[in-house]
């Protein structure tokens, strides 16, 4: 399934780009282009942020 439709990136590329460190839109755009066409995704960029450090201290990821 495709987060962002513009540049054809998976969700579960976006995943792994949070996991790796992304915590902001504009961080995932950054590190695989998600979000940076017509920001329709964005919304669902955040939601994906959310989900993927609700319960990950950003200390344990660095
Ligand atoms: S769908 Fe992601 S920027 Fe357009």
């Amino acid at each position: 399934m495709f987060a962002c439709i513009c540049h054809r990136v998976r969700e579960r590329d976006v995943r792994d780009a949070i996991r790796c460190g992304a915590r902001s839109e504009e961080a995932v755009g950054d590190a695989c282009g998600a979000g940076t066409g017509c920001g329709s995704c964005l919304d669902r960029i955040a939601d994906l942020i959310e989900e993927e450090t609700a319960d990950t201290p950003l200390s344990a990821v660095a």
